[in-house]
């Protein structure tokens, strides 16, 4: 299979038609989106959303998001309450992806067999149109392989899977590089289970007290099967640091090959650098292979730390392989 490569900046229009027929074919195609990549499969087509897990080599107990154009069609996927309705109204479209008790009509290989289904409606004009052009709501993983960096270029989707998807369409650098927050509401509290574009500090904003604290979230966490997996992880190990000491001595530590480091501010350090943020970390991270880098050293000064969703993606990435191996 030769994987298109559909322009939607150039030729948005033709982009369009082709992605539309593609994914009402049953095809799968990686679609932009304002946080990353996704690789989009039609919610009703059985065949479709079993090669997405076969694609990415997704663990099968992963559901996957429901992505819709339009706010009306989540009452047609799931029950909603009022809190969850005052987040739609707050942060639809946009980096918000809502947990909900699910409707019949929602195939069991979206949800892996939960109750559940997760339902985003972003804010990138185009991956609308694409939802539109395929007729139905789109169930979409970010687009790279299970346990390697998102992708946030249609460049880094080819990298993972040309060859292997019917197509990509490519509408430039995803704009927030980050994923979505995954949110649900339990017991009229909001629980963060994935931290992402859309901040606790925004949320909070708006929910105020009802929004369960970290502690919490922890440990309510299981309720997103995805965040025990191994994720975003280079090829290179990935070492976090929180002084320049640290990064000296990470530098020193018997290492062979090539080291990088990624910071928000240039070291004084003798060491190749890369500007670190939440936005091109998975960029930063894909780049560091193509360079067959051996180690990264992650500067993680105050400001880095009290970015919860950078943080959380750069733990993931620095996690080891663990022993029990499912995770991939
Ligand atoms: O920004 C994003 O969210 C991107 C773009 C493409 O929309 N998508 C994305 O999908 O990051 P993925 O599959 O990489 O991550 C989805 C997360 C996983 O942690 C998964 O476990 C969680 O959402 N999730 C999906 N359905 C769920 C459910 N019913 N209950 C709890 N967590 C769920
Ligand atoms: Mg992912």
């Amino acid at each position: 299979m030769v994987t298109q490569h559909l322009d939607a900046l150039m030729e948005r229009e033709f982009a369009l038609e082709r992605a539309g027929i593609l994914l009402r074919d049953g095809e799968l195609v990686a679609i932009p989106t304002e946080t990353v990549y996704g690789l989009a499969a039609c919610i009703s087509n059985a065949t479709a959303l079993k090669n997405i897990f076969a694609v990415k080599g997704r663990p099968a107990d992963n559901p996957l998001i429901v992505h819709i154009a339009d706010r009306k069609d989540v009452y047609h996927l799931a029950h909603v309450d009022k809190l969850s309705e005052l987040l739609m109204d707050a942060f639809w479209p946009g980096a918000l992806t809502l947990v909900l008790p699910k409707k019949e009509v929602v195939n069991d290989l979206v949800t892996v067999g939960l109750e559940t289904v997760a339902v985003r409606m972003p804010s990138l004009e185009i991956t609308r149109e694409i939802i539109q052009a395929a007729g139905e709501p789109l169930a979409a993983p970010s687009a790279n392989i299970s346990g390697r960096p998102s992708a946030t270029t249609a460049h880094h989707v080819l990298d993972d899977f040309a060859g292997r998807i019917a197509a990509v369409v490519d509408a430039g650098p995803c704009e927030l590089g980050i994923e979505s927050t995954v949110v649900r509401v339990e017991s009229g509290r909001v629980i963060v289970l994935r931290p992402g574009g859309v901040t606790r500090a925004n949320l909070a904003a708006v929910v105020g007290d009802v929004l369960a604290d970290a502690g919490a979230e922890t440990s309510l966490a299981h309720g997103s099967p995805g965040t025990h997996h191994r994720h975003y992880a280079p090829r290179a190990t990935v070492v976090l640091c929180e002084t320049i000491e640290d990064l000296r001595q990470g530098a020193e530590n018997g290492v062979q090959g090539l080291i990088l480091i990624l910071a928000p501010v240039e070291p004084e350090l003798d060491i190749p650098w890369c500007p670190l943020s939440a936005s091109t970390l998975f960029a930063e991270l894909r780049r560091a292979d193509d360079f067959d880098v051996d180690k990264i050293l992650v500067h993680c000064t105050d400001a880095v730390r009290l970015d919860e969703a950078l943080m959380n993606r750069l733990r993931k990435a620095a996690e080891p392989f663990r022993e029990s191996g499912v995770d991939k």
